[in-house]
């Protein structure tokens, strides 16, 4: 079998937000897919381990932010790479709340989604949630599709998202999206973000830079 075919699948990239008790909170996910019309459905994959399927579990609600390519970076590694058990992740970040009170990102979004989780079925490592779409709004951008988000954004998955590849593994990146063989080779511990050489080399950045994707210092990155 050549699981790298799986890597040929093409997915977009949400913000899920829901409640945890009083607080909102929620995560990045690239796996919200509709699975029916009339009711509209939708499917979302969540990782066991992460706050946010034991909040869709528990409350039933949430809203999916479709995120545009003008999304904030910083607001992908926010909701992608920190957990809501220690982070107040809508804290610092402009939303709005939806009717059932589900917050939606009120910036680099082209639309929003309110969902109620319908069934669900326990996967070995995620839940995959089956949910009927409440209410929804387009709005003005165009989506950010996984791929983008790694070719352009240079971002990367952590391993509680489905489509994670270890670092070890072989990625065999299409010709056309392949990194040029003088890519810098700063790699960030958290994010695995690789470090472009767009300010400049690495060792000069100044102390105060952090990884655009995570916000970690350079403190946590690696030479590859
Ligand atoms: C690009 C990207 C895609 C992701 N996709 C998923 C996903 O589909 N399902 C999932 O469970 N986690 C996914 N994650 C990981 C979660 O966003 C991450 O584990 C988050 O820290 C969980 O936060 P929580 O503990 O507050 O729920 C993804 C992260 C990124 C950056």
């Amino acid at each position: 079998m050549n699981t790298l075919a799986l890597q040929n699948l093409s997915y977009g990239m949400y913000v899920i937000g829901t409640t945890d008790g009083e607080k909102l909170t929620g995560c990045v996910v690239n796996t919200v897919v509709q699975a029916a019309s009339a009711p509209a459905l939708v499917t979302v994959s969540v990782n066991h381990k992460n706050l946010t399927n034991q909040c869709l579990k528990k409350h039933k609600l949430f809203s999916v932010s479709i995120l545009s390519e003008a999304a904030d970076s910083g607001v992908i590694g926010t909701f992608g790479f920190h957990s809501g058990r220690d982070t107040d992740k809508f804290a610092t970040v402009p939303h709005s709340l939806t009717t059932s009170g589900m917050p939606v990102l009120n910036t680099g979004t082209c639309g929003w989604l309110e969902c109620r989780v319908r069934d669900s079925f326990d996967l070995e490592t995620h839940t995959m949630f089956i949910a009927e779409v409440l209410d929804a709004e387009r709005l003005d951008g165009v989506p950010m599709t996984y791929s983008y988000y790694h070719r352009v954004i240079k971002g990367a998955s952590p391993a509680n998202a489905p489509t994670y590849v270890p670092q070890s593994a072989p990625v065999e990146l299409p010709v056309s999206v392949a990194a040029p063989a003088s890519a810098a080779t700063w790699v960030c511990d958290v994010c695995e973000y690789v470090y472009d050489g767009e300010d400049g080399p690495f060792e000069s950045l100044p102390d105060d830079w952090v990884c655009p994707i995570c916000g970690v210092s350079k403190s946590q990155f690696s030479q590859k």
